[in-house]
């Protein structure tokens, strides 16, 4: 691959490197429903990453002495296959993986009545098969909609995503040659969107107060886009719940119209 400094960030007809306008998120697809053992589920892909997301509980917390009488613990594990990199990931969880699955345990705990579930634990594994920057975005993400899935009481879903910098400009939702450019900032950033509370903000990099005002406003954007996709994706499943019921009661209308002609 070539040297960051040799790429054209934006090129003459405002474009980014994968053909993005500054603004635009790469394609997202959500697909909840996916296991048939977890509670709630869901995969997505989001650009080249994938993830896949399972929930289990509320269930007792165990051993007893982690139960929390005032709550349900949020026990959140992110988790990037070896092959999920270019360089094979050691299977061990890592410094990333372990601060990752922190931060965004606690961004959903904002969002679940966790008083509603004292002394459990709600158990949220996701895996990521293939990577390209935004992991952590798109695995919560998915994992608010695998939340929704499994019917657990929240006040909103959590939607998030990153906004960066590359060579001076502000974009929504960086790829990873992005984040690799020498003045890349990194964003993530995870929204309540009903009410715009952040539930999770990090930042790599340095950014001036302007530049992050305007980085802020873009991320903002970028997560209302991603709850209209979160909310379709939960939608098409009942749809079709819907759809599959009506065909059922189309067939035993029409066994029972012959049991009758008889
Ligand atoms: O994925 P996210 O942007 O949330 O986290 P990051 O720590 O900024 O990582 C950016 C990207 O670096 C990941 O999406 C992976 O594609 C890549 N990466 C890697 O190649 N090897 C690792 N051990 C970890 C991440």
């Amino acid at each position: 691959m070539a040297k960051s400094e040799e790429i054209v960030y934006i090129n003459s007809e405002g474009k980014r490197v994968d053909g993005r306008k500054v603004d635009e998120l790469r394609p997202i697809k959500i697909v909840p429903s996916v296991l048939s053992r977890a509670e709630g589920s869901a995969y997505i892909e989001w650009g080249q990453n994938k993830a896949l997301v399972g929930v289990f509980g509320p269930r007792e917390a165990l051993p007893q002495h982690i139960q929390d009488p005032t709550k349900a613990l949020v026990n959140y594990v992110y988790r990037m296959a070896t092959f999920s990199v270019p360089d094979r990931k050691s299977p061990k969880p890592g410094r990333r993986e372990i601060e990752i699955s922190k931060v965004s345990g606690e961004a959903l705990e904002r969002a679940i009545f966790v008083e509603r579930f004292p002394n459990t634990t709600i158990d949220i594994y996701v895996y990521l098969f293939d990577s390209n920057a935004g992991t952590r975005c798109a695995a919560l993400t998915a994992a608010s909609v695998a939340l929704a899935d499994a019917g657990i009481p929240m006040r909103d879903l959590v939607s998030a995503c990153a906004v960066g910098r590359a060579a001076g400009t502000i974009i929504l939702d960086p790829c990873k040659a992005e984040e690799d450019a020498s003045d890349a900032v990194d964003m993530p950033l995870a929204i309540m969107p009903r009410t715009k509370e952040v539930v999770l903000l990090q930042m790599d990099g340095l950014i001036g107060k302007e530049e992050w005002k305007k980085a802020f406003e873009l991320g903002i954007k970028g997560c209302l886009q991603v709850y209209e996709i979160q909310k379709k994706a939960l939608k098409r499943k009942y749809e079709e719940i819907a759809e599959e019921e009506e065909k059922t009661i189309k067939q035993i209308d029409k066994e029972l119209k012959k049991v009758e002609k008889k």
